[in-house]
């Protein structure tokens, strides 16, 4: 949010425009939200990020491998603890601003940021999304994926589906570089909406790599032309949370972590989350 006018893409002083100088200065001019310098990774950081999501994919095809009804949530934060330590890396929500458990597990209600708990038994029907994020040699990789507990209702098996084509279209948006932050928003809204569902608004993706969150917010709504413009060398994520009922969440009072994140109406979520790199050719996925 804010900081829509504020020229952020700046020359160095001495050195001759660059095509993509030019290319940013361009949109900057016309009061467009461009990237500082800082988010744009060189491509050793990329390498240290993909090698990160290659650990964080590996830990998310662990889980699927084994996550079954009867398990408890606790349970799939160990193997997400196992698998990750054992690849060299350090699962980052662990102690990250007090959250306990070294990923989210969120079901049903439970829109995202859900604690890991001994006392959460997985059930048959449960739509469960597990976000799980990695440092790896100080670069991060993050993603999250829906997993449906035996058979589900058909409103909640669509739900889960038209969250995945909600992330897909974001994907398919950012077929090329220099596209904004808000063409995907707009996309993804409007494909929830035809299907009757809605979505949350008080969280969305970001900026991803060097540290766990990063410039820029990548909201999965809004109107085309807006939000931050995209360029080559830029990391993300693309994570829409999509709603049965109300785009609108709460965090309860009781909450001993205060991180659980539930709808209002406490009708189903679904989310699936990749970190992405922008190109010359559109994004590439980092991790999934
Ligand atoms: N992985 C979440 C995201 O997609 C953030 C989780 S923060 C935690 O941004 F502390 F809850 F792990
Ligand atoms: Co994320
Ligand atoms: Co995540």
């Amino acid at each position: 949010m804010g900081n829509k006018k504020k020229a952020n893409w700046t020359l160095i002083p001495g050195q001759p425009l660059t095509e993509m100088d030019k290319r940013i200065l361009s949109f900057q001019e016309r009061g467009k939200l461009c990237p500082s310098r800082e988010l744009i990774k060189t491509p050793e950081q990329i390498e240290g990020i993909r090698k990160a999501g290659v650990l964080n994919t590996a830990v998310l095809d662990t889980v699927a491998e084994k996550i079954r009804e009867g398990m408890t949530t606790e349970e799939i934060d160990r193997i997400v603890y196992e698998t990750t330590t054992k690849g060299g890396g350090i699962p980052a929500p662990l102690n990250y601003e007090g959250f306990p458990k070294s990923c989210c597990t969120s079901i049903n209600e439970v829109v995202c940021h859900g604690v890991p708990s001994e006392d959460v038994v997985l059930e048959e029907g449960d739509i469960i999304n597990v976000d799980c994020t990695t440092i790896l040699n100080g670069y991060y990789a993050d993603a999250s994926r829906m997993f449906v507990i035996g058979k589900t209702t058909p409103q909640k098996q669509k739900l889960v589906d038209v969250a995945w084509e909600c992330l897909k279209i974001g994907e398919q948006v950012c077929n090329q570089p220099y596209v904004f932050v808000g063409d995907l928003g707009h996309a993804i809204e409007k494909h929830a909406h035809k299907n009757g569902f809605s979505v949350v608004r008080d969280l969305c993706g970001h900026g991803v790599g060097l540290e766990f969150h990063e410039d820029p917010e990548v909201e999965h709504r809004g109107a085309r032309g807006t939000g931050m413009l995209l360029v080559p060398g830029m990391t993300f994520t693309i994570e829409p949370m999509i709603n049965m009922g109300t785009w609108r969440v709460f965090v309860d009072e009781d909450d001993p972590y205060g991180w659980e994140v539930i709808s209002d109406d406490e009708l189903p979520s679904a989310q699936w989350e990749h970190t992405f790199v922008m190109t010359e050719n559109g994004v590439e996925k980092l991790a999934w």
